[in-house]
Formats: C-alpha cells, structure tokens, sequence
C-alpha cells in the first residue's frame, strides 16, 4: 500500500523531469496554460498581462468542480477595459486626471499548476490546501517595496492536505534538493503584489475579485509614485500635492492609524464604499510610510554596529 502510493507520487515528478522540455500545455476547450516547468510559471507571472492561476490536484473535489469555471473564463474574460474600474477619489478629493500606470485594456492569462508536480517548491507549498486562485499583477519596475493587502470576502473551504500527501511532499522536497540549480529559480517575489481569493468559486465572484484586485493594483502603483516623487519638485500634479498636503496634515504616523482604525470601527457602516475604499488607502500609505521608517531603523543600527 505504502509502495503505491510511493509510486504514485514519485512517478508525477519524474514525468515531470522528462516533460523538462515541453511548452504549456492547452485544451480546445480553455485557454488555461498548464505549467509543466517551473520556468513556464514564472515567464508567464513576469510578463505584462496580469495571471490568474489556479493551483489544484488532482484527487481534489473542489478543484473538480472550479475546472469548468476557469475554463469558461479563459475563453470569455481574457481582456479588461480598466478605466471605469481604477478608483478617482482619493484623500477625500476627487480627481479628473491620475497618473498613467498600465494601459486602458489589460490582458488576462490563465494559468494552472498542478500541485502534486510541484509540490515541494514555494508556489505550491504556501498552501495548506486546494483548490487555491490567486491573481497576479504584471512585474512593472517599482521603486519601493510596498505591503501587500488582499481582498477578502465570504470565504469557502479549502481542503486540507491529506497527510500522506504532506509526507510524501518532504519526500519530494529531498527528490528535488538532489536537483540543484531548480530552486534558483524558486523566488516568490511575485507574492508581493499578488491577491489570494477567498470567496466562493463562482464566476460572477471572481470576476467581481479581479476587478476589485485591478483597482487595488493601481492603489499600489500609485503609493509608490507619491512616496518616490513627494521631494520630486519638477513634478507637479495635483494628487502629488495632495499627498503632501495630508501627510503635512498628519500629527504622528501611528496617531493617524490609530484614528482610522477608530473610525472603521465606529463608523465603517455609514461611509459611502469610496469613502471606505479611500481610508482603506490611506491606511495602506501609513502602513508603508511605518515599514520604510522601520526598515530605515534597522538600516541605521546595522551601520551603528559596523
Ligand atoms: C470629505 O469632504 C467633505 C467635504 O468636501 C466632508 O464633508 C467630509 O466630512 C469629508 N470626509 C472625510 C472622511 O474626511
Ligand atoms: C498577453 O495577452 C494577450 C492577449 O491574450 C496575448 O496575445 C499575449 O501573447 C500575452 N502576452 C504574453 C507575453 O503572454
Ligand atoms: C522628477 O520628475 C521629472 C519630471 O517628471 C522626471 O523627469 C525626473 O526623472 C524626476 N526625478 C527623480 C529624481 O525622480
């Protein structure tokens, strides 16, 4: 028994090797790139269209269930006009014109990994269980780190790993450090500015999630610009002047996330959603001004040492 179930799992991964060479794999009937070398993975999370990626197994029941759905999406919701979707109002203001991050259409790939192939590398072992669907933003160049925050909303039940698959992913894992060279390529920077969905697995509600996570990129995009341009005097844009407005307006970093956090409490019910989405933003900024200030600290003790 124990040596089937071996062989079950070990055989997956050496198909895996002799498959080294092969490109994505695609049906008629989806447009869902099965990823069959780590590398497949990470050309398609790194160019510029945006990736939905469906990590599943095969003895899943739920995964069952989510395949039609993925497919049917990757046939019909592959491009997005964005406009009406990126949010104008931010710090309580509303604005005509915001800066430019990605065009007004976006692509979206769909992308599978099957995770009994990949079990023993990080994109598959974050997760306690499958099916799991997370939306992937394109790798634009960044000038800061920025903390990543997820949209969450009804969530349904994932499964949880049996635990022969947990040990025959350890495993795995010592199949693979034979390997060496593969795990190079192991890096989830992408994790940064990518969106865990947690919601049933409906179309509509996906849907909905990547709207919402497109939005939410923009937001990222847009820290980042006013926290990089803010000493930039030859820039001169209204939300640049804004944000220095309000950040010249806040008495201490943690004061004002203290005050948000007070208000989403008391008074979360009676905003408007823009309202809402805006503070939410705000909030966001703080976070990241908190964890540059803290990364700066660290930066400094470690000079003070040397
Ligand atoms: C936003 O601005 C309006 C006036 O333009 C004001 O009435 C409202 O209280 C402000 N909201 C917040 C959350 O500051
Ligand atoms: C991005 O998406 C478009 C439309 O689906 C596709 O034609 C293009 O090949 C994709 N780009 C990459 C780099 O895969
Ligand atoms: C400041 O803004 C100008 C105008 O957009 C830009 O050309 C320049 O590269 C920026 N300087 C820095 C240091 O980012």
């Amino acid at each position: 028994m124990l040596l089937t179930k071996l062989a079950l799992f070990i055989i997956p991964f050496w198909a895996y090797l002799a498959s080294a060479n092969q490109s994505p794999v695609m049906s008629k009937d989806s447009n869902v790139k099965e990823v069959r070398i780590l590398q497949d993975f990470y050309d398609k999370v790194n160019n510029n269209n945006y990736t939905l990626v469906k990590y599943y197994t095969t003895w899943c029941s739920h995964c069952k269930k989510l395949k039609p759905v993925f497919d049917t999406m990757s046939k019909e919701h592959t491009e997005l006009d964005v406009s009406a979707l990126l949010p104008t109002t931010f710090f309580n203001k509303t604005f005509d014109k915001l800066p430019k991050f990605f065009d007004e259409k976006v692509n979206i790939d769909y992308v599978s990994v099957e995770c009994e192939i990949f079990g023993s590398f990080e994109i598959c072992k974050r997760w306690p269980g499958y099916p799991v669907i997370e939306f992937i933003p394109p790798n634009t160049e960044t000038s800061i780190q920025i903390s990543k925050s997820s949209v969450k909303e009804d969530v349904e039940e994932e499964e949880e790993m049996p635990t022969w698959l947990k040990v025959f992913t350890k495993i795995d894992e010592w199949f693979t450090s034979l390997f060496a060279g593969s795990m190079d390529l192991d890096d989830v920077s992408f994790v940064e500015r990518s969106y865990e969905y947690k919601g049933s697995r409906t179309e509509p509600k996906i849907k909905d999630f990547i709207s919402k996570s497109i939005g939410n990129d923009y937001e990222r995009l847009l820290i980042d610009y006013l926290i990089a341009n803010e000493d930039n005097l030859s820039k001169d844009d209204e939300i640049l002047k804004t944000y220095k407005e309000w950040k010249q307006s806040l008495s201490n970093k943690f004061i004002a996330v203290n005050e948000i956090l007070q208000l989403l409490s008391a008074e979360a019910q009676t905003l408007s959603e823009t309202e809402l989405r805006d503070i939410l933003f705000q909030k966001r900024i703080l976070s990241t001004l908190i964890d540059l200030d803290e990364q700066e600290r660290l930066r400094n003790i470690k000079q003070d040492e040397l």
